[in-house]
């Protein structure tokens, strides 16, 4: 005999039930202060260029921030907010699928298994971000807590985890809105708007969750002390030196002889066997005589060679130090930097306040020691005539 469906989950009773509080406070503040940090951290990377980066790190460490906030209020928020309301063992889920096939699931008045099952996805894949986020900005960018720490290499490895988990993400993300649209229409309640007014139908066949109490002043402390407890420490170690990063100031024969004409540009952009080339031909240097006495020369070439783009372990010594065969000279004809620059309309590098594609320092405020943080870009713009 197939299974009587039990159709309990949607049933309203005789009257029109009650509206009661589900979702507090601070669940709908979290759930839609995390919607639209997600919502920029994504515009700001997969939309927008690098040089939005400041705002995917804020969108980032807010994110970073309300789940942390959210894990407390697991633990010490009112009922519908505690984990222990919605954490479900693997056969609860499968049970609550099969019910579902079935047309005989319950109505939870909390988060379904599913949804909870959801909840804690998208907390570990937004934790999950945040840490390859970090390793990425420190290894790759030379930026932040753990610049000090971690290599090229591995901070390239974990910007592509970063990327696929974003990608991870969004699809969660999918899943979550199909979810919410199946199981409002199942249930015949927007649960859309619960999450706007914390309301939900209280219906005589929902299952429930034992009453909690909500311990707003015990979770703002613990917030508040592991606020105090790890940013003095992550702003501390943002200063600390990068690793693989020398910081050297320009040799100061080469920052004269070399920065009479352009600016000097940094050892690290380019690779010793191509600054050797510079050095030999200085007579005939792109159409100029730059030619220097042989004792100058030598220190200078000397200096370039031992601070050449082998000894930098920065994103733009990585990249400069593929040269392009048809031009290896010039750092603004390597395959990285005319990619790079590609999105820039040609007559900006013609304006007088840049002078040229040479004149990194137009645009880079960090160019001089070599970092071309994408968080220190800012083309001028041109003054009024
Ligand atoms: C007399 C002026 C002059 C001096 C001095 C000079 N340069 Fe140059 N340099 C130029 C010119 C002109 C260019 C080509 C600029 C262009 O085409 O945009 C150039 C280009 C370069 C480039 C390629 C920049 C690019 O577009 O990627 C490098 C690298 C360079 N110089 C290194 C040096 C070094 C090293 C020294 C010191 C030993 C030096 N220059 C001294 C005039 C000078
Ligand atoms: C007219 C302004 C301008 C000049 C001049 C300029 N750049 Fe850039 N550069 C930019 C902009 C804008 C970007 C970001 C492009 C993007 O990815 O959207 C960029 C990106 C870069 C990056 C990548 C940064 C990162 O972390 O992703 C490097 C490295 C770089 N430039 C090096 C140079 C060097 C070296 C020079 C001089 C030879 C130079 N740039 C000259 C504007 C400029």
């Amino acid at each position: 005999m197939a299974p009587v469906p039990r159709d309990t989950s949607i049933a309203r009773g005789p009257r029109e039930p009650a509206r009661v509080i589900v979702w507090d406070p601070f669940i709908r503040l979290f759930h839609w202060l995390l919607v639209a940090s997600v919502a920029v951290a994504i515009t700001t990377s997969l939309i927008l260029p690098i040089t939005w980066l400041g705002w995917h790190l804020v969108a980032g460490i807010a994110a970073l921030a309300l789940v942390a906030a959210r894990i407390v209020w697991g633990s010490l928020g009112s009922t519908y907010a505690r984990f222990s309301s919605f954490v479900a063992a693997p056969g609860e889920l499968l049970i609550h699928l099969r019910e579902l096939q079935q047309g005989a699931a319950y109505r939870h008045r909390g988060h379904n298994p599913l949804g909870g099952a959801m909840i804690f996805a998208l907390i570990a894949i937004i934790v999950a971000i945040g840490a390859t986020g970090t390793i990425a900005l420190g290894g790759a960018l030379k930026i932040g807590p753990l610049a000090f720490a971690v290599g090229y290499a591995a901070g390239r490895t974990a910007w592509a985890a970063h990327q696929w988990l974003a990608y991870g993400l969004l699809g969660l993300i999918a899943l979550h809105i199909g979810g919410a649209i199946y199981e409002s229409r199942r249930t015949r309640e927007n649960l859309v708007r619960a999450m706007i007014d914390g309301l939900k139908e209280a219906r005589p066949a929902d299952i429930t969750a034992p009453p909690r109490q909500p311990s707003p002043g015990l979770a703002t402390a613990v917030m508040a002390i592991l606020l105090v407890g790890i940013a003095p420490a992550v702003i501390r170690m943002t200063g600390w030196p990068a690793a693989g990063v020398p910081d050297r100031p320009l040799d100061r024969a080469y920052a004269r002889e070399c920065g009479a004409c352009h600016v000097a540009y940094h050892p690290s952009l380019l690779p010793a066997a191509n600054w050797n080339v510079i050095m030999d031909e200085l007579a005939r240097h792109f159409g100029e005589d730059a030619e220097l006495d042989p004792a100058t020369a030598q220190s200078i070439r000397t200096y370039l060679i031992a601070n050449a783009a082998e000894h930098y372990d920065t994103l733009a010594a990585h990249a400069f130090i593929q040269a392009n065969p048809a031009d290896p000279l010039r750092i603004t004809a390597t395959p990285f930097w005319m990619r790079r620059h590609a999105s820039l309309s040609p007559q900006v590098f013609s304006t007088r306040s840049v002078g040229g594609k040479g004149q990194c320092d137009a645009c880079h405020q960090d160019a001089a020691p070599g970092r071309f943080s994408p968080l220190a870009i800012a083309i001028p713009r041109e003054p009024l005539p």
